[in-house]
């Protein structure tokens, strides 16, 4: 079998100012593997963004060990390498352009990493279209909603050809529209161009077409799966106050009140089988 793309085993990490230890992530293990599109699920304060740090190497763990396309984030001489595989976009869409015009912006990063002029070129195009943003290319991103932001924050990763696209609550900020238009790109990147996704948020509907899910809680990963695993431990995901999906959630209960109703993670399979009740 092809070896994940990540490991993380038994890994821990507390963040530590003077005398107060905060726990970050506590013996966490999990693998993503090569072209798959995860999503992981957590209340505040559950160690998401901890995990996110960890893998690219800007937290180091206390205790076990994270590989990243078979490099170890406490190589020294490979930080730059783990970096530039994983590729970080962040909540706040305003906080991450550098340039003043969006084509810039996107070339920013292949530019540190001192490819070649020509590649540039061909890197912008390139991810400029993949994020439906090709028209944009030589206005300001002030001007540009949050979910067009976020496109182009995506875009100036993609140029750098990164292994992995880890979205930490890219959608939180987001008006609907602007989530949707971040999820589509997303997803068709996964889909279409194979790029690995590990998606960040709190939004459970987020999760429902991932590949698998992970649902961390104070610092653990208390439950992973398929999205319809681990929508079927109702009562584990109520428990940590994540709410479920709507049609997930309203099964769940058709089902305790004694209606013969499976569980169901979209509105669509809600429906189908509300109007099979008779
Ligand atoms: N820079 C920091 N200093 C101290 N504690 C922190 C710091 N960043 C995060 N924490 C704590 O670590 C825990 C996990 O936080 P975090 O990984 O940010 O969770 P999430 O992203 O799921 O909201 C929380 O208790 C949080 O308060
Ligand atoms: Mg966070």
């Amino acid at each position: 079998m092809e070896t994940p793309l990540i490991t993380a085993r038994n890994v821990s990490y507390s963040y530590k100012n003077g005398d107060e230890v905060t726990v970050g992530v506590q013996d966490l293990s999990l693998d993503v593997n090569r072209g798959e599109f995860c999503v992981i699920l957590g209340h505040n304060g559950s160690g998401k963004s901890t995990f996110a740090k960890l893998l690219n190497g800007f937290l180091l763990p206390d205790e076990g060990e994270i590989f990243v396309d078979g490099v170890d984030t406490k190589d020294e001489q490979r930080v730059y390498d783990i970096r530039s595989k994983v590729g970080m976009v962040f909540q706040n869409p305003d906080n991450q352009m550098v340039a003043s015009i969006i084509e810039d912006d996107v070339a920013f990063g292949p530019e540190n990493l001192g490819v070649p002029r020509e590649e540039i070129i061909q890197r912008v195009d390139a991810a400029l279209n993949a994020v439906n943003m090709t028209e944009y290319r030589t206005r300001t991103p002030h001007k540009l909603s949050g979910g067009q932001k976020q496109r182009v924050a995506i875009a100036a990763i993609l140029a750098m050809r990164p292994s992995v696209l880890i979205l930490d609550e890219s959608t939180a900020m987001l008006d609907p529209e602007g989530r949707r238009e971040v999820l589509d790109v997303v997803r068709r990147l996964n889909r279409e161009d194979g790029v690995t996704v590990i998606l960040i948020t709190h939004y459970m509907d987020e999760a429902v077409g991932a590949d698998r899910v992970f649902v961390f809680d104070k610092g653990r990963c208390i439950l992973r799966g398929t999205p319809r695993e681990v929508f079927s431990e109702t009562d584990t995901i109520r428990a940590t106050k994540l709410e479920l999906p709507v049609a997930t959630s309203v099964s769940a209960d058709l089902s305790a009140a004694g209606y013969d109703v499976p569980l169901c993670l979209t509105d669509e399979e809600l429906c189908e089988a509300i109007c099979k009740l008779s």
